[in-house]
């Protein structure tokens, strides 16, 4: 703390940075004493106290600002995630829970299908649409042997996106769009399709028929799975 006795300046003279005394940033305060000669040299007479406060007292310490910056982080964070988590959920494809994150499969009227109910109703060589992962139309077969099979076949032709009805009196798939066929485990038979329909898993777990993405080797033609 500085004490000073000054004259010929007005307090605005004494608070400006111009005149060397005090910097601009320095706080101060001016206490008036007392004026002198005001009825003939007008000259005034001012006692002047100023605190002088360092930079280290104007800048937060390093713990301070460490506290800051994490309530600032939290205040930014809390809505942030309000947003992108529901909009980063938007792209995940609906899963149901089922064993190896599978999908449930659903029948014609989107209920899940129970594989004791279903075996019930479709009998040995039966190929019916379930609907599969991601929404996909996938064959169910029931094996000769009244069981259902472990894959299933999606039903999107390889050629142009067709869904491929089953014939079952020529035992096969046949595309009506341009004539496509696959034998009754869905390899490629005729073109124009240039590839076999692809396969998933079909799992049962409680009951349910759960469909898994089949990432293995195809077993009808001993290649790697295009559709992986
Ligand atoms: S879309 Fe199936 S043969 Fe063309």
């Amino acid at each position: 703390m500085a004490s000073s006795t000054l004259s010929h300046f007005t307090p605005s003279q004494l608070s400006s940075s111009k005149n060397g005394i005090y910097s601009s940033s320095q706080a101060f305060s001016v206490k008036r004493s007392s004026i002198q000669g005001l009825g003939k040299d007008k000259r005034m007479k001012v006692s002047c106290m100023a605190t002088s406060v360092t930079a280290d007292d104007r800048v937060p310490d390093m713990g301070k600002r460490q506290l800051m910056n994490l309530l600032l982080l939290g205040a930014l964070s809390l809505p942030t995630a309000i947003m992108v988590v529901p909009y980063g959920a938007f792209f995940v494809p609906p899963g149901t829970g089922g064993a190896g994150g599978g999908t449930v499969a659903k029948d014609a009227l989107g209920n899940d299908v129970i594989a004791e109910e279903w075996l019930k109703n479709h009998g040995p060589g039966d190929r019916t649409l379930a609907q599969g992962l991601k929404g996909d139309p996938t064959y169910l077969v029931v094996e000769k042997d009244r069981t259902l099979a472990t894959y299933g076949i999606n039903g999107v032709c390889t050629h142009l996106g067709c869904v491929v009805p089953w014939n079952t009196a020529e035992n096969k798939f046949i595309c009506p769009c341009h004539g496509s066929q696959y034998n009754n485990q869905g390899r490629v038979v005729r073109g124009p399709a240039p590839l076999s329909l692809a396969l998933v898993h079909a799992d049962i777990d409680e009951g349910k028929v759960i469909f898994v993405p089949w990432v293995e080797t195809d077993f009808r033609t001993g290649e790697d799975p295009w559709w992986a």
